[in-house]
């Protein structure tokens, strides 16, 4: 067995049974088909896998690369990629396979038109609820609708990502506001209808109660951002780094922005004060004693952004490397 001491940095670092907690923790909410698990957090086919354990048997995808990892690992019973493209040589390749179905969001009569010269089957329309990104306006849903189903695709419903939401730390604002894009997506729906209404993320996971599934991705895994919300779930991920060197007033060690997500401000360390990332060094002040060689933890502000940034992740019980997963989703 090998030591997490022994392992070069910077390193990922994920604690198992806070992972499976997680899992459980949020399977027990949101059971079955009520969570559509939003892989694009963690990238790894092995994390997707014990979530389908719990019993989540259809998947989240941003890109067509996870949507392409997730049918060759054998997890594409019911794959949403909840995102725009209009590349139909890659449309075409995806969409042909027999082992996975893929059901794709479309927005515009550009998307439709992809996705049909691609050999779609299935679509959901995708609502613009209030996050400046992709999405109909919803009063165009129902028209688009129609001409999806005109160009000989199956439309299941309409998804509308709440982006904007989910990270207000008011819990009360939070579900205000996701009331508020929820009744344009109902709104939607009632144009366009179809079984799934799909939305939310970890920060809605609860307070959204209209949409029929919930595309959470983060609650595996947590980060700062998440933690401040008082969400039933825990950091199980850090960035393991060294300490490279020690001054009066601070320490440095080997982890910075390429290897964390920053987008969500400074990552924490327990007992210290972060006080900047450079590109391969973090500039902190702790309270107790540091000597150079020592390790630390450091938990990122943004999930998505860390996991993409490396290869592996260590899977640890205590001080125990027992595993080590590829993070095989990544790239494009
Ligand atoms: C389309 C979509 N759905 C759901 C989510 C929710 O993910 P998370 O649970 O990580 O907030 C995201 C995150 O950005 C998203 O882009």
């Amino acid at each position: 067995v090998t030591s997490i001491h022994d392992i070069p940095t910077p390193a990922l670092l994920l604690d198992a049974a806070l992972l499976e907690a997680n899992i459980a923790a949020m399977s027990e909410l949101l059971p079955g088909s009520r969570l559509r698990p939003h892989v694009k957090a963690h990238k790894c086919t092995a994390i997707a896998r014990r979530q389908l354990a719990q019993g989540h048997r259809g998947f989240t995808c941003a890109t067509l690369r996870e949507l392409e990892g997730m049918a060759a690992a054998g997890l594409g019973h019911d794959l949403l990629l909840a995102n725009e493209v209009v590349d139909v040589e890659r449309i075409r390749h995806i969409a042909s396979r027999d082992d996975a179905r893929i059901t794709f969001a479309v927005d515009s009569s550009e998307t439709i038109a992809a996705a049909a010269a691609g050999g779609v089957r299935e679509v959901l329309i995708d609502v613009n609820v209030g996050l400046p990104r992709c999405g109909c306006a919803p009063g165009d849903a129902g028209s688009l609708a129609d001409q999806a189903r005109t160009s000989g695709m199956q439309v299941r419903g309409v998804m509308g990502y709440e982006g904007h939401v989910v990270g207000l730390e008011d819990a009360a604002e939070r579900r205000t506001r996701c009331e508020e894009s929820m009744q344009l997506l109902l709104a939607a729906h009632a144009e366009v209808g179809g079984d799934l209404i799909s939305a939310g993320g970890t920060g809605t996971f609860d307070s959204n109660t209209w949409a029929t599934e919930i595309q959470a991705g983060s609650y595996v895994l947590m980060d700062t951002a998440y933690g401040r919300l008082g969400l039933p779930f825990v950091q199980a991920f850090w960035v393991w780094s060294t300490v490279v060197s020690v001054s009066e007033k601070y320490v440095v060690a080997d982890c910075g922005l390429k290897s964390l997500g920053m987008d969500h401000g400074n990552p924490e360390i327990a007992d210290a004060k972060v006080w900047f990332c450079s590109d391969e060094h973090i500039t902190y002040a702790p309270s107790r004693p540091v000597s150079v060689g020592d390790r630390v933890r450091i938990a990122p502000s943004h999930v998505d952004p860390t996991m993409a940034y490396h290869q592996q992740i260590h899977v640890i019980a205590g001080e125990n490397v027992e595993d080590t997963w590829d993070i095989d989703l990544r790239g494009w």
